[in-house]
């Protein structure tokens, strides 16, 4: 089987009037992507995760063949998204963070109904397939089926926008941003069903995201993206691991005042954040070896009038990755 989704240098550039006072404008032309590499495979959720602007519509809005690229080439399961739009098109499921083309005077159902039809699905297996979506996305028990579209709330279009997402059962579902403006749990039902659809049905998954926390539990891989580029990937694991500051030494103390352990912490000449919460201090040692420095910390904070209430090690968060790629990248 041919790889659910490639992409190979995809650079495009928009060009905006700017307006300069009543009669002037010159153009502005912004650089959304430069060179963007990487692929998907069946069977896996990839997460492109990156700052408001960074590229990831436009990346998504390229594989779907809303947009052309300026350079480079992609290929959705198997098909050139520049030469075989259609045949691109017969194989996404796609899912947009501004929803559009929905019908405010009809129902969920209805909605989906046109949409079944727009894309020449037969009526029966149509109607079968509604019926197992508005079960799936919970939508039956929200009214989904008497309910107008102008009357759904926020997470209910999400879902709907999914449920269009699933219709004609596409290999490869492109989702953008699909949880934003979601409340937890709603969230975190759709994140569970992404992963089934990757996992147990074999699709593949581009979802675009900013959320750290969420790429972490979603995706398999991860893709940084910042300003038009690609600046890391991998594993969230392995994200975390290409961090050259390893790991985090976290400290509880009590006593002594503020100032006496910052002025100490600056003594030992560690990287590190001093937070106060109550009567506690929270001290986090960035170091790569905590083991190497853990003694001498202890004991100078200790002959400094600080009690020791915890200590512990942790791993980089994905937030500490994400912040120290994109001020390189910068
Ligand atoms: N239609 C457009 N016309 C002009 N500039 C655009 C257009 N669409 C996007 N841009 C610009 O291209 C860059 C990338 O935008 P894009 O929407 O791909 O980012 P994003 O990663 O999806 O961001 P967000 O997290 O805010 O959704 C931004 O600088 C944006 O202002
Ligand atoms: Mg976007």
């Amino acid at each position: 089987m041919s790889r659910a989704i490639e992409a190979r240098g995809l650079s495009k550039k928009y060009r905006v009037k700017k307006r300069q006072g009543f009669l002037k404008s010159t153009v502005e032309v912004i650089e959304a992507l430069r060179g963007v590499s990487f692929r998907v495979d069946y069977g896996e959720v990839v997460g492109l995760l990156g700052p408001n602007g960074a590229g990831k519509t436009t990346t998504i809005k390229i594989l779907a063949t809303l947009l052309l690229p300026d350079e480079g080439e992609a290929y959705v399961a198997g098909y050139n998204v520049v030469r075989e739009p259609g045949r691109v098109r017969e194989n996404i499921g796609l899912m947009l963070t501004v929803e559009r083309g929905f019908y405010g005077k009809l129902t969920g159902r209805e909605n989906l109904e046109y949409f079944a039809a727009l894309y020449g699905l037969e009526r029966e297996y149509a109607e079968r397939r509604i019926d197992y979506l508005l079960k799936l996305l919970e939508l039956d028990n929200l009214g989904g089926d008497y309910k107008l579209f102008e009357e759904f709330s926020l997470g209910m279009r999400a879902r709907l926008s999914l449920a269009r997402a699933l219709l004609s059962n596409a290999p490869v579902l492109l989702l953008d941003e699909p949880t934003l403006g979601l409340d937890p749990p709603s969230a975190r039902k759709i994140r569970e069903l992404v992963k089934k659809l990757a996992h147990e049905e074999k699709k593949a998954v581009l979802y675009t995201t900013h959320n750290m926390f969420e790429a972490e539990i979603v995706c398999d891989r991860i893709l940084l993206i910042n300003k038009g580029q690609v600046v890391a990937s991998g594993t969230p694991r392995e994200l975390k691991a290409k961090l050259p500051r390893l790991k985090v030494l976290s400290l509880t103390l009590r006593g002594g005042s503020k100032e006496k352990l910052q002025s100490t912490m600056r003594d030992l000449g560690l990287k590190h954040e001093v937070q106060e919460e109550n009567d506690l201090y929270s001290v986090k040692v960035h170091v790569q070896k905590p083991e190497e420095v853990f003694n001498e910390v202890v004991k100078r904070l200790i002959s400094s009038g600080f009690d020791l209430v915890s200590a512990r090690v942790e791993e980089p968060t994905l937030e500490d990755v994400f912040i120290y790629f994109s001020e390189v990248s910068a």
